[in-house]
C-alpha cells in the first residue's frame, strides 16, 4: 500500500513539473504578472461597458480576477476570458472565480491561444482588449492570429514591446516592469 500511495506521489509530481517546465506542452513559461503593477495594469484596460478583456495565458488568473474585481466596484458589465492550457492553473482559476464576487463575468477557456477559439466571446461585445504577458519571441505571432479573429483591438502588453505595432505604442512606466499599451 504504501509503495502505491508513494508511485502515485511521484507519479504526480512527476506530471506537475512536466506541466510547468516541458517546452512542448506550455512553450511560455508560467510567471505571474507582479502584483505592484496591477493598479496600472488595470488602468491601461480603461475598463467600460460592453467590453471583453482576454488574458492569453492567463496563468493563475491574478490580472484578470483582479480586473473583474474592479469592474465589479465600478457595476460595469465588462466580460473576462481567462485562456490558459495548463490544467493545473485552469483548475485554480475555476477554483478562484468560485468565490469571486463578479464570477457571472468571468468566463475560462482550457485551451491553446494559438488555436483562435475566442470568437464566439466577442461577437456580441463592442471592445475588445488583450492582455499578453507572454515570451517576445511570440508576441508577433500572436497578434497576427488575433488580426484573423477580429478587426479592430486594443492590447495591452506586459514587459514587452510590440516591434510591429511601434507607432501606436503608449509606455507606462511600471514599478517592476513596463507596460505597453496599443490602442
Ligand atoms: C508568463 S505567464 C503569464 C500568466 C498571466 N497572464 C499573468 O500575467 O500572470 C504565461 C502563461 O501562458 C500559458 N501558456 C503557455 N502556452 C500557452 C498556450 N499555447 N495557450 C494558452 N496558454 C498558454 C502558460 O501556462 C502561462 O500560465
Amino acid at each position: 500500500m504504501i509503495f502505491l500511495l508513494a508511485f502515485l506521489l511521484i507519479f504526480f509530481v512527476g506530471l506537475i513539473i512536466l506541466l510547468f517546465t516541458s517546452k512542448k506542452l506550455s512553450p511560455i513559461p508560467y510567471f505571474p504578472t507582479n502584483r505592484k503593477d496591477l493598479p496600472l495594469i488595470i488602468n491601461a484596460f480603461n475598463l467600460k461597458n460592453n467590453q471583453v478583456v482576454i488574458d492569453l495565458g492567463a496563468g493563475d488568473g491574478v490580472v484578470i480576477f483582479a480586473a473583474a474585481e474592479a469592474a465589479y466596484q465600478k457595476k460595469l458589465n465588462t466580460q473576462f476570458l481567462a485562456i490558459e492550457i495548463n490544467p493545473v492553473l485552469i483548475l485554480i482559476i475555476h477554483l478562484r472565480r468560485l468565490f469571486h464576487p463578479n464570477k457571472k463575468n468571468i468566463k475560462i477557456l482550457w485551451a491553446d491561444l494559438f488555436e483562435n477559439n475566442f470568437k464566439k466571446y466577442i461577437k456580441s461585445r463592442n471592445s475588445t482588449t488583450f492582455y499578453l504577458y507572454v515570451s517576445p519571441w511570440l508576441l508577433e505571432k500572436i497578434i497576427e492570429n488575433c488580426k484573423l479573429e477580429i478587426k479592430s483591438f486594443s492590447i495591452v502588453s506586459y514587459m514587452y514591446p510590440i516591434k510591429s505595432l511601434k507607432e501606436k505604442e503608449k509606455r507606462i512606466k511600471g514599478k517592476k516592469h513596463d507596460i505597453f499599451v496599443y490602442n
